[in-house]
C-alpha cells in the first residue's frame, strides 16, 4: 500500500500515467505533475493560496467567450506565449523573427487592393505602409495572404467596440502580393495601448504593480505556400513601453523606424493630405508548413 504522504505522492501521481497510450502525452502529464508538485513544495503552498488558485483560474474561464481569450492574455502576460513560441522558432536562419498572435485576431479580414485605406474615417496620423515579402533567397513571393491588424487612435480594437457589429470592421483587412511580392496600404499611426484590465488577468497585472501597457505596433499574419506561416508584429521604434511590453512580444529586429514626411505625393503616386509617415517593413519567409491560425469568431457575443 503506497503512502500518499509529502515524500511519495509525486511517484504515485507519476505511476498513474503509465497505460497512457500516447509515449508523448504520458511525457506532459508527467512533466507537468512534477513541475506542480515542486511549486506546491517550494513555496510550503497555504489553503487559503490553493483556494485563490482555484478561484482565479475559475473566474479567467469564466471571462472567456467566443470572441474573448482571457487564458490565452494570462499565458501572454507570464511569458508563457512568448516560450512557446521561442522554443518552436529556435533557427529562424534569416526568416523574420515571430511573436505572439494576441487576443484581437478575429471577425473579417476583407481582401483589399493595394493602397486602400484601412483607417479611412478614423482620426489619427496619417501612415502608408510599404512591404515585400520574399523567401529566405530573396525571392519575392506572389499571391501570399498577409493579415494586418492593429489599435484605434484610441487605444482599443474594432472588434472591442460596440459599434463593431454595426459598423463591421476597421484597421484590419487582408492583401495579397503582388508578382514582385509586394503590397501597400494606407492607415493611421497606432499607439500604445492596454491590454483588457477588466477582467482576472487585469486584476493581477494591477494588484502586483505591472503596468498593463503594449508598445505601438501592427499584426501581420503572413500565409504562404510551402512556408511557415509566419505570426509577427512591427513596432513602431521610440515608443516608450518597448523595453517593458506586458507580453514580452518585443524583438529588436521587429522594430522599424517610422519616417515622418511632407511630400505631397505617396509612394503609390496618390495625392497626401498634409503630412504622414512611412513604415517599410519586408518579411523573409522560413521554407515550411504549418497552418495559420483562423481569426476567432467577431465580438458579436463580448460580454
Ligand atoms: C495584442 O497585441 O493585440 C495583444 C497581445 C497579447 C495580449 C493582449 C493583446
Ligand atoms: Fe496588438
Amino acid at each position: 500500500m503506497p503512502q500518499f504522504n509529502d515524500s511519495e505522492l509525486t511517484a504515485a501521481v507519476i505511476r498513474s500515467f503509465e497505460e497512457t497510450p500516447d509515449p508523448r502525452v504520458r511525457f506532459l502529464m508527467e512533466e507537468l505533475v512534477k513541475s506542480l508538485h515542486e511549486f506546491v513544495r517550494k513555496t510550503d503552498l497555504s489553503f487559503d493560496e490553493w483556494g485563490y488558485a482555484i478561484d482565479f483560474l475559475t473566474r479567467t474561464g469564466q471571462k472567456c467567450t467566443p470572441s474573448r481569450q482571457e487564458f490565452i492574455l494570462l499565458s501572454d502576460v507570464l511569458g508563457v506565449s512568448m516560450l512557446v513560441d521561442a522554443v518552436n522558432h529556435r533557427q529562424r536562419e534569416g526568416a523574420t523573427e515571430t511573436t505572439v498572435l494576441g487576443p484581437f485576431y478575429v471577425g473579417e479580414h476583407k481582401t483589399m487592393p493595394h493602397g486602400a485605406d484601412i483607417s479611412a474615417d478614423l482620426p489619427g496620423d496619417r501612415m502608408f505602409v510599404q512591404s515585400r515579402v520574399s523567401d529566405l533567397a530573396g525571392k519575392p513571393l506572389a499571391g501570399v495572404t498577409v493579415d494586418v491588424w492593429h489599435a484605434d487612435d484610441d487605444g482599443f480594437y474594432d472588434s472591442q467596440k460596440p459599434s463593431y457589429e454595426t459598423q463591421g470592421p476597421s484597421s484590419r483587412a487582408r492583401f495579397v502580393t503582388d508578382a514582385d511580392g509586394r503590397f501597400f496600404f494606407r492607415t493611421i499611426l497606432p499607439c500604445s495601448y492596454p491590454i483588457p484590465t477588466d477582467g482576472p488577468v487585469g486584476e493581477m497585472i494591477l494588484q502586483t504593480r505591472r503596468h498593463p501597457m503594449r508598445p505601438a505596433h501592427v499584426h501581420f499574419l503572413v500565409d504562404a505556400p510551402g512556408h511557415e506561416p509566419l505570426i509577427t508584429h512591427v513596432f513602431i521604434e521610440g515608443d516608450k513601453y518597448l523595453d517593458t511590453d506586458v507580453v514580452f512580444g518585443v524583438k529588436d529586429d521587429l522594430i522599424s523606424k517610422i519616417e515622418q514626411r511632407s511630400d505631397p505625393m505617396m509612394p503609390d503616386g496618390q495625392p497626401a493630405a498634409g503630412t504622414w509617415h512611412l513604415m517599410s517593413y519586408d518579411f523573409r519567409m522560413k521554407p515550411g508548413a504549418g497552418i495559420a491560425p483562423k481569426p476567432m469568431m467577431a465580438a458579436t457575443e463580448a460580454a
